[in-house]
């Protein structure tokens, strides 16, 4: 495995040609079997793919009805390519072998790519038991722009099941992922130092964040998804360990939280700097969830409670925000006293209780902002 992941290091894809050939994975020697070892031969169809980059749509072709299996692949593309390759993959199998630290598919540096599967499905073979101390995403994309994914489903990663990091322009829509609620550490998509990603129309299931943004992201707009069980769509954790972080433009909208351990959630660091700033959550449905709506500003790993600093979070709107909650502080807006939440908005809420008869509260502390329309009612006084 080492000398396969060196050699696809190695690797490097030359956008050379404007042809817009299609290849198919059969002609590479996969065999498609379940059993033999598909992974040499999705790498060298991929260099094929890449060298036919150019600038058009050169696709590699997956039959249908087939599992193959890959042990952890580097599929390395060269950055910057204009053509985007294609990998056309309908209602096939992938049983992916994690291992400790490798990621079961990494693709860096890739050039523009579409993934277009059709009820595709990845699948972690090993059992999670034996893969909890894994280090590896299941799926980890790395630098690379103009990335588009559609119609497959991951089950079962040790890890974030999606992570993209320094990526720009990233655009993933009908994917859907299952793992268990008991899962420890499986976030559904992780965001990391990445810019331009538009996220729609998906169903997340998971044991951790459905969707996580964490530093160096801007302008995400996630839109129409369903995350449950799961712990919400977080912006953070940021500023761990004094860290400068920064995450801006995230929008959340038509989004369902079902049965979810947080919601809306903001969570930064005591100590940290940087900030979290003009992030919206609008037209969010919330069915029996804990913690509907939370910003936790002083978030903190034991010993740092001395600490005065503190990642600024300011310009959230919370808009058409409305369902039932499962505990009875459904807003929880835990703003640092030394620096405080700034123009933050509320409007048009309404959480219930999902234990009929009960009353939902509020815990709005050191938020400034207005506040309309809003059960529980979260006090948001202006600035001083
Ligand atoms: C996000 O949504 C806004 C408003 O609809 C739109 O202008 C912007 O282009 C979107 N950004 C991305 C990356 O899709
Ligand atoms: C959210 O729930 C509502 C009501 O059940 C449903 O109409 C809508 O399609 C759901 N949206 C998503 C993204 O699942
Ligand atoms: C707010 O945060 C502080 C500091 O972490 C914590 O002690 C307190 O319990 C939190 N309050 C609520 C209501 O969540």
């Amino acid at each position: 495995m080492q000398k396969l992941l060196a050699a696809g290091l190695f690797m490097l894809c030359f956008a050379i040609g404007y042809s817009q050939p299609t290849f198919h994975v059969g002609d590479f020697g996969a065999i498609g079997d379940g059993h033999t070892d598909d992974s040499q031969a999705f790498l060298k169809a991929w260099k094929q793919l890449c060298e036919a980059g150019g600038t058009g749509r050169p696709t590699l072709e997956i039959p249908a009805s087939t599992t193959f299996l890959l042990k952890p692949t580097l599929f390395r593309g060269e950055a910057g390519g204009t053509g985007r390759p294609t990998l056309e993959i309908p209602a096939s199998t992938f049983l992916l072998k994690p291992t400790l630290f490798q990621h079961p598919i990494l693709l860096a540096n890739g050039m523009a790519l579409q993934i277009a599967g059709y009820a595709s499905v990845m699948l972690m073979v090993s059992s999670l038991k034996d893969l909890e101390q894994s280090m590896a995403e299941a799926v980890h994309f790395h630098n690379c722009n103009n990335l588009q994914i559609t119609g497959i489903s991951l089950v079962n990663s040790p890890k974030s099941h999606i992570s993209i990091n320094q990526c720009t322009g990233v655009s993933i829509s009908r994917i859907q992922i299952n793992s268990p609620c008991d899962s420890p550490n499986t976030d559904g998509i992780d965001i990391s130092s990445s810019t331009n990603l538009d996220i729609q129309h998906s169903i997340i299931k998971t044991g951790d964040d459905c969707i996580a943004v964490n530093t160096g992201s801007s302008f995400i707009n996630i839109t129409g998804v369903a995350c449950g069980p799961g712990h919400g769509i977080s912006v953070g954790s940021l500023g761990e360990d004094g860290a400068d972080d920064r995450v801006e433009e995230v929008h959340v909208r038509d989004c369902n939280f079902s049965r979810t351990q947080n919601g809306a959630r903001i969570k930064t660091f005591r100590g940290g700097s940087g900030y979290a700033r003009k992030i919206s959550f609008e037209q969010i449905t919330l069915i029996d969830s804990k913690n509907p709506i939370i910003i936790d500003q002083h978030y903190t790993n034991d010993g740092k409670r001395e600490s005065s600093s503190a990642v600024k979070v300011s310009d959230v709107t919370y808009s058409g925000v409305q369902g039932t909650s499962a505990e009875e502080q459904a807003i929880t807006l835990n703003c640092s006293d030394e620096i405080g939440c700034f123009n933050i908005k509320m409007k048009k809420i309404k959480i219930s209780s999902s234990v009929p008869g009960k009353k939902t509260h509020a815990y709005c502390n050191n938020a400034h902002g207005t506040s309309t329309l809003t059960t529980p009612k979260c006090p948001l006084p202006t600035q001083t």
